[in-house]
C-alpha cells in the first residue's frame, strides 16, 4: 500500500467522522438543517449535472456566455501589466469556463501558471489530461485539497502575484455571514495588488429564480433527497425518502433562494443509534442560493477590504462575474 493510498484512508475516516457530526449537530438544532456541501456523493454529482443542462437553470448558461464571448475583458482585468502570476481556480472540477479564458491568454502570450485546486485528485487528473491535449502549451500545477490549505501550498510555491477564480455562483451557498469570512480568508491568503474574480447570481425577476430551483421534472428536489440517502448509506440511518418532500422558496428582498424538506409525518429516524424525531411538517433547512444586487457586491468587497476593479455581465444581465482587488 503507497502512502497516497494511506493517507487517502486517513481522509475518508475524517471525513466520514465530520460528516456525522455536522449532520448529528444539524439535526439537533432549531430549526434543523443539513449542510448542502454534503449533497455531492457521486449520485449528487450526477443530479448536479442533470441540473445544470435544464433549461430552468440559466446560471452555467450566463458565466458560460461571460467565459466564451467576453473572454477578452476578463484576460485584460487580469492579465492587465503583463506580469506573470498564478492563476487558481477554486474547485476546478472540469474547468469547463475557465477553459476558454486559458486558451485565450496562452495564444495572446501572457505568462502564468494554472493551479486548479479540487478536493477530488480523480477530477484533478482528469482535468490535466483535458488540458494537455487541448493547450499543450499551459503550465499546469494542481492543488488537491481543501481552499485555504491549497492557498497556502500556492504561497509556498511561487512568489508570483495571484489571481483567484471563484466561478459558478457558488458563494451564494454561503450564508452572508459565511460569505464574509470566506473573503476576508481569501484576503488573508493575498498580497496587496492580487486580484479575485467571482461569479454572483443577480437579483432578476423572482419567478425566473425561483423556476430554476423548482423545476417540474422534480431534478433539484432529488438532489436534495439524495443527502438523505446519502446518510443512510454512509452513517447507518433510516430515513425514509418518501415521507420528506423538497419545498423551495425565493425571498425576493433578501435574495435568499432557499430549499427545504418537509417530513410528511411525525417520524423517528435512527442514525447510528441516535433517535432523531420528527414532527409532521416540521422542515429541515437544506440549501441557501443567495443572490445579489450590484449594490450588495459593492458592500461585500468593501466590508472584506477589497475594492472592485470591474464586472463583466452575461448579455442578458443576470450574472456576473466581478474582479476584485486587495487594496
Ligand atoms: C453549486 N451551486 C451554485 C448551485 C446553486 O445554484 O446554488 C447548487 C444548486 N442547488 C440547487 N440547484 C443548484
Amino acid at each position: 500500500m503507497n502512502s497516497n493510498t494511506n493517507s487517502q484512508i486517513k481522509n475518508n475516516h475524517n471525513k466520514t467522522g465530520n460528516f456525522f457530526l455536522d449532520v448529528k449537530k444539524g439535526l439537533d438544532s432549531n430549526p434543523k438543517r443539513l449542510s448542502s456541501k454534503y449533497f455531492y456523493d457521486e449520485v449528487g454529482d450526477r443530479l448536479f449535472q442533470k441540473i445544470m443542462a435544464m433549461p430552468e437553470y440559466y446560471l452555467t448558461q450566463c458565466e458560460l456566455d461571460i467565459f466564451q464571448n467576453k473572454t477578452a475583458d476578463i484576460a485584460n482585468l487580469i492579465g492587465f501589466d503583463n506580469t506573470p502570476f498564478d492563476l487558481i481556480e477554486l474547485g476546478a472540477g472540469d474547468a469547463m469556463k475557465s477553459t476558454y479564458l486559458l486558451k485565450y491568454m496562452i495564444d495572446k502570450g501572457l505568462d502564468f501558471t494554472y493551479m486548479p485546486i479540487d478536493i477530488s485528485g480523480n477530477i484533478l487528473s482528469v482535468l490535466d489530461q483535458k488540458l494537455k491535449k487541448e493547450i499543450p502549451d499551459l503550465k499546469v500545477t494542481q492543488l488537491e485539497g481543501e481552499y485555504f490549505q491549497m492557498l497556502n501550498k500556492a504561497a509556498s510555491l511561487s512568489s508570483r502575484r495571484k489571481v483567484i477564480l471563484f466561478l459558478g455562483g457558488n458563494i451564494g451557498n454561503m450564508e452572508l455571514e459565511e460569505a464574509n469570512a470566506f473573503c476576508i480568508g481569501l484576503k488573508d491568503h493575498l498580497n496587496p495588488g492580487d486580484r479575485i474574480l467571482i461569479g454572483f447570481d443577480l437579483k432578476k425577476n423572482p419567478h425566473t429564480i425561483l423556476n430554476a430551483y423548482n423545476d417540474a421534472t422534480g431534478i433539484t428536489a432529488a438532489f436534495n433527497l439524495n443527502l438523505l440517502t446519502r446518510i443512510n448509506k454512509e452513517l447507518n440511518a433510516d430515513f425514509n425518502i418518501e415521507q420528506f418532500q423538497h419545498y423551495q422558496t425565493y425571498d425576493p428582498v433578501s435574495g435568499a433562494c432557499r430549499s427545504y424538506l418537509v417530513s410528511l409525518a411525525d417520524q423517528v429516524v435512527n442514525i447510528d443509534h441516535t433517535e432523531i424525531i420528527f414532527k409532521e411538517n416540521e422542515l429541515i433547512d437544506m440549501e441557501v442560493s443567495q443572490k445579489f444586487s450590484e449594490t450588495d457586491i459593492k458592500e461585500l468587497a468593501k466590508k472584506t477590504g477589497f475594492e472592485i476593479d470591474g464586472e463583466i455581465k452575461d448579455s442578458r444581465k443576470w450574472f456576473i462575474d466581478s474582479v476584485w482587488k486587495f487594496k
